[in-house]
């Protein structure tokens, strides 16, 4: 069994109509039938969401059984909140609407999947990417090309199908695939981006010391899987 968090708790309608109306269109404000699609809209998305983590965990589960061996630590999963929503449209310059939410954010349902081994991270997403009822939109290999601060993970959009009234409803998700260690990295390097009251030589100083850790970590990892690899009689990996 995998340990899931969700980072929001479930939607309620109420709630969600509440915080629509409070929302500032330029002084304009959502109208009750915005209100309904926008409901509508969130529950495909956390269908879409709910989907494609079940399917790592049937993967997990599987490998468990096959090879002794779960490749997923655990997993977190949330739905973007209204305000980061608006926030994003607004941030890219996009009309506030349900139709532009559908045609631009493709990250509004997402989920975390924290890998024991960077073999791991290459399995499971191999594995979901090729399953036939689903589709890969988008791939972004922040593990093979780190970001210049030294974040990596693997980014997939998937297209799934969410099965309603009306028919198939291809819906996006966001999967984050990376090791305990990138997350570990990762949420350290979140925490000093958000901590806006640093002083300008000690947010570049805590900077370089995180990019020297990411390639600590990057090594550690590399002996680390190296060990595992060969408890399980699989080649090594050259250090990078
Ligand atoms: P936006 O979604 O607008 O940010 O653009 P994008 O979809 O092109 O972004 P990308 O796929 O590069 O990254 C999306 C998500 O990955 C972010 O919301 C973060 O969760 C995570 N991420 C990307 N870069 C970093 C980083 O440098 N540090 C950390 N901690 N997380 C990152
Ligand atoms: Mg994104």
């Amino acid at each position: 069994m995998i340990v899931i968090l969700d980072r929001h708790n479930r939607m309620s309608s109420s709630e969600l109509q509440a915080r629509l109306r409070a929302v500032d269109l330029g002084g304009s404000q959502f109208g009750v039938d915005d209100i309904t699609n926008f409901i509508d809209q969130m529950q495909v998305y956390e269908g879409a969401m709910y989907e494609i983590s079940t399917k790592l965990e049937i993967l997990d589960g599987e490998f468990q059984v096959r090879f002794s061996h779960d490749p997923i630590h655990h997993m977190e999963r949330r739905l973007k909140s209204i305000n980061s929503i608006v926030g994003k449209l607004e941030r890219k310059g996009l009309p506030v609407s349900v139709n532009s939410i559908r045609d631009n954010l493709f990250d509004v349902a997402g989920i975390r999947v924290i890998c024991n081994y960077r073999d791991d991270v290459y399995s499971v997403s191999n594995y979901l990417s090729s399953q036939s009822d689903i589709q890969v939109l988008r791939v972004k290999d922040y593990i093979k090309n780190p970001k210049q601060n030294g974040y990596r993970s693997l980014h997939v959009i998937y297209a799934v199908p969410v099965f309603l009234s009306s028919g198939a409803h291809y819906t996006p998700v966001e999967v984050q695939f990376r090791t305990i260690a990138m997350d570990y990295w990762a949420s350290l390097e979140h925490a000093l981006r958000y901590k806006t009251d640093l002083p300008d030589d000690k947010l570049a100083e805590h900077s370089q010391t995180l990019l020297d850790c990411a390639r600590s970590l990057q090594n550690i990892e590399v002996q680390m899987q190296n060990i595992h690899r060969d408890i399980n009689g699989a080649p090594q990996v050259e250090e990078t």
